[in-house]
Order: structure tokens, then C-alpha cells, then sequence
């Protein structure tokens, strides 16, 4: 093992249980290119100030670049007894260029440096992830596109309630993906300010700019307090959360999928690629990947739990516990990421069984309150309307036949006001082309719908591009 950076402090070496302990090489080797990004901007704006010289600077910059290509061509492994991947990158560079190397963390302090990398790489990764939910999106919308006029109960308390479009349903979840990309465009917003120059906590001696660095590395404008900025992990709770939402709304969706898989419901009929098949039971074809999303969620709330109990009793400025932040948010993002990639395949190839939509349709009385509409129509009050209804679905029940199944004479015995036309009004495709108000489940309000979505989503396009 070689020499800490801190041994002149200290007479003996670490206890080798101590250093794995506290080692976070293993997962914060990710943020290599940030912490190599942050290291030259650094150095650049070291030589600038006169702190070093332009040529200390532009040796750190050479052999901050060799490190980082070293690392990507696989030429460079990384240390496993380096206590953080911002250790490893200044000892390598040392080791590489000498004397120079050992001038690149003055007026730093690794609580701003780890700060502004984890910031820099969790800002690309929002991006990264705003795209894939857009395309989430985008086949939500395309799936709704080709169902328009495919007729299914809309449900509440999970009991048949009123007939939607399989277009509806779809533009539903097209909606709550998009409010996700908004909140992680506004995630990415909000980590506007660089921590950089904060140093350990209580800025410098020496007369840095940091408006320089913060510019240079991408940001809006340095963090306006020191003591804020080594402190601070909201962004990181923040995105968590954002990806929780995520997980939320695919969650949802996941549950109605194996709903709709079910023998119950055979609504849709996933691809052979994207379910899996019993050890033991010949017939079954399980929609695993729905069920590991929906059981995912609870993985990734844990992680947002994790990271706002982390956080609540910590006395300002930095301290170890917050190297904690960075395995439970890399598991939230590898998480979400992992689900949407295998979800959005599986939505595309998903075929969906109209006839099974269109037959539990007729089943339930989902006409019901068309039927009290009619009459509403023909002058009676809703309340009288909704009623005389009542008694007709009672009376349906008995005879286990649908409202568009009973005879008009029957109709007429409960009330006078009802005619021939009362069949027309009471189909479905009948009852859901009437629902045309903004937002609703008509083919034009949902034609409509999409159009709107589709302009949303190319405004988001652009911002995350
Ligand atoms: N590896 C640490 C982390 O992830 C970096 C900061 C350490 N700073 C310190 N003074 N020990 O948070």
C-alpha cells in the first residue's frame, strides 16, 4: 500500500480494515472525468491568479489528460486501496509528472472537489435520464396514436366505471412521464451554483476566481456561501426524489400491465422476449420484468430514505457520512435506468387485445351514467335521473343482462321519458365520443391531447439535447 497524503500527521499506518472501510474508489471511480474536468479548470485558474505557474499548469493539464485517456483506454486500473477516486487521480498525477503535480491542490480541499464532481456528473446523468424518459414518453403517445377508438373500462376502486379509450388510458401515463422530465430539467436547473472554492469549508487565502471555475466547468454562478457549499446535498436528494416520481409512475403502470396480462383481463399479450416462463407450471408466461420494476420502487424509495436520514443530523460543514450519498444515489439512477430500458422495448412489442378491451366494456353497466345523462337530456333532474338508472342496473343485475340488452317497454315501466334513440345512446363508442371535453376520452379530445403532448415534449427535447 503506498503512503497516505496525511502521513506526516500521523506515526503509524492505517488498520487495513479501517482503509477498506473508508474507501469509496469502488463506486466513486465513476466520476473520474468530472474530478479530471475539475482538476484542470482548477489548475488553469491557479495559473491565471498567479498562485502557479503557467507552466506547473500546463504540465497538470498534460498529465491530468494522459490519466484520463489511460483510464478510458483500460491502460490505467483503478487502485482499490485509494481511499476516493480524487486520492487516486492526484497521486497518479504526481507519480506521472512530479514536483507540479503536488501544486494542483492548492486552495482546494477534496470537501469542494468531491462536491462539484458529484454535482458536474449527476447534471449529466438528469440529462441522460430526461432523454430516456422522453422516449418512454414518445412510445406512450405512439401506443396511444393507434388506439384511439379501441373502447376499455375506465376503473375506479378497480371496479368498472365508465368507458375511456385505450388512447385515454396511455396519454395518462404520457402525461406523468412528461411532468418527470419537467422535474428533471428543473432538478438540473437548480444545480446551477458551483462549490468550487469552497474549499474545506471556509474558502481560501488565496485570491482564487472562482466565477472562472464555476463558468468553465458549466455553471450558472459559484455557491454564495462556503459552508453551504461543502455542506450541501440537496441536488442530490432532489434528483432522488425526482427519480422515486419516476419510479412511482412505472410502478403504477407495471401493476396495470400484469393486470391486463392476467387470464382475468388478457387486455395485452406481451412478446415472448420480454416474459418469462415457470420451472415448473407448462402453461405460464409471467410478466416478470413488470413485476421487477414494480418491486424495484421500494429499492429505490430506500434510497431516498437513506439519503435524507443520512443527512438530517449532520452538523455543518462536511463530514464522512455524506460519502454515503453517492452509492445510494448511483443505485437509484442505475435502478431507474435499468427499468426504462427494458420497459420501453417491452411497451413497443406489447400487443394489445381490443376484443377483450371491447367485451369487458359491455360488461359492468360502464354506461350507467350515459343513460342518466340521456334523460337529463330529455328535462329530468340528474339526482331523478341517476336513480330511475339505479333501479334499472338493479333490475339488469337480476337478470344478468346488459342496459342496452333491456327491452324499451321495460324502460318505459320506470320512466316515460326513455325512447328508441336510448340505445344509441348508451353505446359505448356513443358514450365515449360525447366525453369530447379537453382532457377527456373522445378520439378528437384525445387526438388533441397528443398533438399537445407532442409539442411539450419536443420543447423538453430541445432543453436536454
Ligand atoms: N470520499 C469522500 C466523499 O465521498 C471525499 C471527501 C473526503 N473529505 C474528507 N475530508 N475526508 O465524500
Amino acid at each position: 500500500m503506498s503512503e497516505k497524503m496525511w502521513a506526516g500527521r500521523f506515526s503509524a499506518n492505517t488498520d487495513e480494515r479501517v482503509n477498506d472501510f473508508n474507501s469509496s474508489i469502488r463506486f466513486d471511480c465513476r466520476m473520474y472525468e468530472q474530478d479530471i474536468k475539475g482538476s484542470i479548470v482548477h489548475a488553469r485558474m491557479l495559473a491565471r491568479q498567479g498562485i502557479i505557474s503557467q507552466k506547473d499548469a500546463a504540465e497538470i493539464e498534460r498529465g491530468l489528460l494522459s490519466v484520463m485517456e489511460d483510464i478510458k483506454s483500460g491502460a490505467l486500473a483503478f487502485d482499490p486501496s485509494a481511499e476516493d477516486i480524487h486520492m487516486f487521480v492526484e497521486a497518479e498525477l504526481t507519480r506521472r509528472i512530479g514536483d507540479a503535480g503536488k501544486r494542483l491542490h492548492t486552495a482546494r480541499s477534496r470537501n469542494d472537489q468531491v462536491a462539484v464532481d458529484l454535482k458536474m456528473y449527476l447534471r449529466q446523468e438528469a440529462g441522460a435520464l430526461a432523454k430516456l424518459v422522453l422516449e418512454l414518453e414518445d412510445t406512450a403517445v405512439n401506443i396511444a396514436k393507434k388506439h384511439t377508438r379501441t373502447v376499455m373500462p375506465g376503473y375506479t376502486h378497480l371496479q368498472r366505471a365508465q368507458p375511456i379509450t385505450f388512447a385515454h388510458h396511455m396519454c395518462a401515463y404520457a402525461e406523468m412521464f412528461l411532468r418527470d422530465v419537467k422535474k428533471l430539467i428543473n432538478a438540473m436547473d437548480n444545480m446551477d451554483e458551483c462549490p468550487l472554492g469552497s474549499c474545506a469549508l471556509a474558502g481560501t487565502t488565496y485570491k482564487t476566481d472562482r466565477v472562472y471555475t464555476a463558468k468553465e466547468l458549466g455553471f450558472d454562478r459559484p455557491c454564495g456561501n462556503s459552508l453551504d457549499g461543502v455542506s450541501d446535498r440537496d441536488f442530490v436528494i432532489e434528483l432522488t426524489a425526482v427519480i422515486s416520481l419516476i419510479m412511482m409512475h412505472l410502478s403504477r403502470l407495471s401493476e396495470e400491465i400484469i393486470l391486463w396480462c392476467s387470464w382475468e383481463f388478457k387486455f395485452v399479450e406481451l412478446d415472448d422476449a420480454y416474459a418469462t416462463g415457470s420451472s415448473i407450471m407448462p402453461q405460464k408466461k409471467n410478466p416478470d420484468v413488470s413485476e421487477l420494476i414494480r418491486g424495484k420502487t421500494g429499492r429505490v424509495y430506500g434510497d431516498l430514505m437513506a439519503l435524507l436520514t443520512m443527512m438530517k443530523g449532520l452538523p455543518l460543514a462536511y463530514d464522512k457520512d455524506m460519502q454515503e450519498d453517492k452509492e445510494a444515489v448511483f443505485d437509484a439512477l442505475d435502478t431507474v435506468k435499468m427499468c426504462l430500458i427494458t420497459v420501453i422495448p417491452m411497451l413497443q412489442t406489447m400487443k394489445v387485445n381490443e376484443e377483450n378491451m371491447a367485451n369487458a366494456g359491455k360488461k359492468g353497466f360502464i354506461n350507467a351514467t350515459d343513460m342518466a345523462d340521456y334523460l337529463v337530456r330529455k328535462g329530468m333532474p340528474f339526482r331523478t335521473a341517476y336513480k330511475i338508472t339505479g333501479t334499472l342496473v338493479a333490475r339488469c343485475v337480476k337478470e344478468g343482462i346488459g342496459l342496452e340488452e333491456m327491452p324499451l317497454e321495460e324502460m318505459k315501466k320506470e320512466c316515460e321519458l326513455f325512447d328508441g334513440d336510448v340505445y344509441k345512446a348508451i353505446d359505448l363508442m356513443t358514450c365515449v365520443t360525447r366525453r369530447e371535453t379537453d382532457g377527456g376520452p373522445a378520439p378528437e379530445a384525445v387526438e388533441r391531447e397528443i398533438a399537445a403532448l407532442e409539442k411539450r415534449a419536443a420543447v423538453m427535447k430541445e432543453k436536454v439535447k
